[in-house]
């Protein structure tokens, strides 16, 4: 039996929750990187008797589509997944609903899943530091909870998850990074955009219809040469504070 982590975290924090589901099955777990569009993800196929942790930040309450687009093209074969949403202390409206027609469709069996707080990776001031120490012991006590009931083969029938369909609208938001003079046109932003949108002979510039807000260029840049304009993303939080400043919690979907 294989364990994966499927995982599309442009900036970690999705990553960091991920880690905690991967420790406890207490075995090497193998990596499937959705970032990396250079993957055939069509050639990857999942044994019925494999366990994969599913993660994925929440855009807009919804899957990134450049996630879902990768994870439709993985085969299932009835492998059990651990679906986990990784949201920044907004909401996660439908990410977890999404998430389980993509692997459902796919042929995966939906054993439980999780929604769990990250730092906002475009503001960063909501759910700062978190997942904090005490988020990392619930979501360990998630995590044994759930390979519990795995061992004992009780995944439901169907589980059921929060959200609605259609799903939220989403149409991405216009906060696109540029790079500023001190870039040295090292090119690994260029490298690392999981939607091409950063041109490799000329790193300093983005293409705004392709970037998708995911902030990995700016996160990675090594001489801090990606921002955000400042002005927008002051009047984003302004208008989010109200939903976004009172501390969410973690929540376990575990069937029946
Ligand atoms: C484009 C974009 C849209 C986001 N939309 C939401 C949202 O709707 N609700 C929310 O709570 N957090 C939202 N977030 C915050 C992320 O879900 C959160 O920071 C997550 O940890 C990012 O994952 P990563 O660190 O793996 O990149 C958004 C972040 C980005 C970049
Ligand atoms: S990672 Fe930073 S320094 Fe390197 S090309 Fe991109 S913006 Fe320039
Ligand atoms: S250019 Fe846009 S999509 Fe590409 S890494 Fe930067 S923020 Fe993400």
């Amino acid at each position: 039996m294989n364990i994966y982590k499927i995982i599309f975290s442009p900036t970690g924090g999705t990553d960091k929750v991920a880690n905690q589901f991967a420790q406890a099955f207490d075995q090497e777990v193998k990596t499937i990187d959705l970032t990396d569009s250079a993957t055939d993800f069509h050639q990857i196929s999942i044994a019925e008797d494999d366990i994969c942790i599913v993660a994925v930040p929440s855009f807009g309450g919804r899957v990134p589509t450049i996630a879902a687009e990768h994870l439709e093209k993985i085969t299932g074969n009835g492998a059990k997944a651990i679906l986990i949403a990784v949201f920044g202390n907004r909401a996660y409206d439908d990410t977890l609903l999404e998430l389980k027609t993509i692997l459902t469709n796919g042929g995966f069996r939906c054993a439980a899943a999780v929604a769990a707080v990250a730092e906002h990776s475009i503001m960063h001031q909501f759910a700062q530091a978190r997942p904090d120490k005490k988020d990392l012991e619930e979501l360990s006590r998630f995590a044994k909870q759930i390979r519990q009931r795995i061992e004992e083969n009780r995944i439901p029938e169907e589980l059921i998850l929060p959200g609605n369909h259609p799903y939220r609208e989403y149409n991405g938001v216009p906060i696109k990074p540029v790079a500023k003079k001190n870039c040295t046109k090292c090119g690994l932003c260029a490298k690392k955009c999981p939607v091409q949108a950063i041109p490799l002979n000329n790193p300093s510039e983005t293409d705004y219809k392709k970037c998708i807000s995911c902030m990995r260029c700016v996160s990675i840049c090594p001489t801090h040469s990606r921002k955000v304009n400042k002005i927008l993303t002051t009047i984003a939080a302004y208008k989010m504070k109200k939903s976004c400043s009172e501390r969410k919690a973690n929540e376990l979907f575990i069937g029946v």
